[in-house]
């Protein structure tokens, strides 16, 4: 057979750090493998990430991401879920970013299921007051985030009712909208970490133990390691290679309880090459870029 006309080989969906461009793996993966993914892609506001830079023209942007949610709908489960968390742009360009990313989604035929208002608690620090005390021209400061949830295809995830783990108490306090969490203060080698509380109570209140959890733009893998904490298999991908090396370390030091073992995944998402339990890989070669801006 050409070269040209040969498919790569399909990737083990689980367990996984994977450096490389976020779209370009997910092609790679079997469909219908991921129950839930949880992402905050590079916010296009010039922070200084490793690698690339984060200023697209908003279009473009907003179309790079489009390839990746595409790509994203076709790997999540029926009802699998997809939660994006997006910050407000800057006061002084700004631009309803979420509206734009839900019209996305939506087009692309997801289910929006709802928004959560991540409260960050960051009033004590703020600076850009605009015209002070006066209605000439003041300024809203963001101390919010985004959290926009999303479903493939059909509202229910189906899994074992002995899988949940859930708490009472923890499904009332979750199910309000409102989530008052303080930012991440310790960077651990990143600008933008994910609070691990919030992380937490996604994965538990949208997943089952023993379910695929996906970040396609992992960063120092704050979601692989709660997902893997909780009980959960995981899937961490980032173009940056250095950021996947501290995620490796941060997801292996990140262990389940001893006496409750991550269920194996459902058979349909196992593959060939799996085996539950495994050991973080090592981050594998990229796969060609085709992102823009060194994406
Ligand atoms: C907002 S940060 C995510 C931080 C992460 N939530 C955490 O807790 O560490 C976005 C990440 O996307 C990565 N990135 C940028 N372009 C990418 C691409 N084309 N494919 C995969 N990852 C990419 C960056 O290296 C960065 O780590």
């Amino acid at each position: 057979m050409p070269l040209s006309t040969r498919r790569p080989a399909a990737l083990r969906v689980f367990d996984r750090v994977v450096r490389g461009d976020a779209r370009t793996v997910l092609e790679r993966l079997p469909a219908e493998s991921v129950h839930l993914a949880v992402t905050s892609p590079p916010y296009n506001v010039r922070i200084e990430y490793r690698g690339y830079s984060d200023d697209l023209p908003p279009d473009q942007y907003l179309e790079w991401l489009k390839g990746v949610w595409r790509a994203l709908h076709r790997v999540l489960v029926p009802g699998g879920r997809f939660v994006l968390n997006v910050a407000p742009t800057s006061i002084k360009d700004f631009r309803p970013i979420h509206h734009d990313l839900s019209r996305d989604l939506r087009a692309l035929g997801y289910i929006m299921r709802t928004e959560i208002i991540w409260y960050k608690q960051t009033m004590g620090r703020r600076t850009a007051w605009g015209s002070w005390r006066s209605p000439s021209n003041p300024h809203i400061v963001p101390s919010w985030e985004y959290v926009l949830v999303f479903s493939k295809g059909q509202w229910r995830l189906p899994g074992d009712p002995a899988a949940v783990d859930i708490t009472a108490r923890e499904f009332e306090r979750f199910s309000d909208g409102f989530w008052q969490i303080p930012p991440e203060r310790r960077r651990k080698g990143h600008p933008a970490p994910f609070p691990e509380e919030l992380i937490e109570r996604l994965v538990k209140f949208y997943s089952y133990r023993g379910n695929v959890v996906l970040d396609m733009f992992g960063g120092t893998g704050t979601v692989a390691a709660v997902a893997r904490r909780l009980g959960r298999h995981y899937l961490n991908i980032d173009s940056s290679a250095e950021y996947c090396r501290l995620a490796a370390e941060r997801i292996r030091a990140a262990t389940p309880p001893p006496d409750a073992p991550i269920p194996p995944p459902p058979r349909s998402v196992a593959g060939p090459r799996a085996t539950a339990g495994s050991p973080v890989s090592r981050p594998s070669a990229p796969p060609a870029a085709s992102a823009p801006a060194a994406r």
